[in-house]
């Protein structure tokens, strides 16, 4: 990763679980992102305390921009979009990490309608709206940058879905049978594949990537990776993306995941 430098980055729910630790291994890079803007939905809240801490003692080279972005409200994500643009200027966005997501323990029997809608537009909805709200900075990030060929140096779209969301793994429940969450990811993925099939075009990348079974408030009781680890591996998997992985599913070691 000595010489992965992504000039700037945009994540969602950045204030705990994964997210935080994508924030911690992008700041541990030899050559940090020029600018990381971490989103959260509650920045003054005591949830992101962590989060505004590492943004005050800052890292060499890099600012950790912390901003107030909920992906279910349209107008928090255009508020969003316009500070980004103040702050990039001319060289856009080079970045997007879709990470924010909810999970709500249900079962064939107990999943409700309300329940289903709410888990959609946080984790299939949301993402969808910040492609198109951020798509000006990512194509202005694409166009300005000096590399030629397609990378998260250049611009990209990572979408952190779920193996939950395969249909093909979906031959026993695992650890939980969480029917509106597999959904919601397994649409996560098809939007993955309309993203790649619309802006390859513009030199942007767009991936699924899974975590791991990580502990985190949503994840797995018994962990098959550390947070720390799986933020580490993901950011590796970026360092080495290319326009053959355009449209894929890949988990935190880089190993395809079945559709
Ligand atoms: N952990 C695992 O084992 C695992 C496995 C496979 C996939 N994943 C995926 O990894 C990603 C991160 O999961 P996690 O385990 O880190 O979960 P987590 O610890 O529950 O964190 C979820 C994050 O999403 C944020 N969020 C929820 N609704 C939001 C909204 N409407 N707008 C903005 N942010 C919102 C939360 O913010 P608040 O603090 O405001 O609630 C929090 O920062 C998710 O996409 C998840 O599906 C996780």
């Amino acid at each position: 990763m000595e010489d992965f430098k992504v000039q700037s980055v945009l994540l969602t729910g950045g204030d705990r679980g994964i997210g935080l630790g994508l924030v911690e291994a992008f700041l541990g890079l030899p050559h940090p992102p020029q600018l990381l803007f971490a989103t959260c939905r509650h920045p003054d809240g005591p949830g992101a305390q962590a989060l505004k801490e590492m943004s005050r003692r800052g890292s060499k080279g890099c600012t950790l921009v912390v901003l107030q972005l909920d992906v279910t409200d349209p107008e928090s994500i255009k508020a969003a979009a316009q500070k980004v643009g103040e702050q990039v200027g001319g060289s856009g966005l080079n970045l997007l990490i879709n990470n924010a997501a909810i999970a709500c323990d249900t079962t064939l029997e107990t999943e409700d309608a309300q329940n289903m809608a709410a888990v959609y537009a946080t984790n299939t909805i949301g993402p969808l709206l910040m492609c198109q709200a951020f798509m000006p900075l990512l194509r202005k990030g694409a166009w300005t940058s000096n590399q030629c060929k397609m990378s998260c140096k250049k611009a990209a779209i990572i979408n952190i879905s779920s193996s939950y969301g395969s249909l093909s793994l979906v031959d026993s429940w695992g650890w939980k049978q969480d029917v509106g969450y597999r959904c919601s990811k397994a649409a996560l993925n098809m939007l993955t594949r309309c993203l790649a099939l619309r802006y390859s075009i513009c030199g942007i990348l767009s991936v699924s990537l899974h975590p791991g079974g990580v502990k985190t408030d949503l994840g797995v009781e018994q962990e098959e990776v550390s947070l720390a680890s799986s933020a580490r591996g993901m950011v590796e998997v970026l360092s080495r993306l290319s326009a053959h992985d355009n449209g894929t599913f890949l988990d935190w070691k880089g190993q395809v995941i079945p559709w």
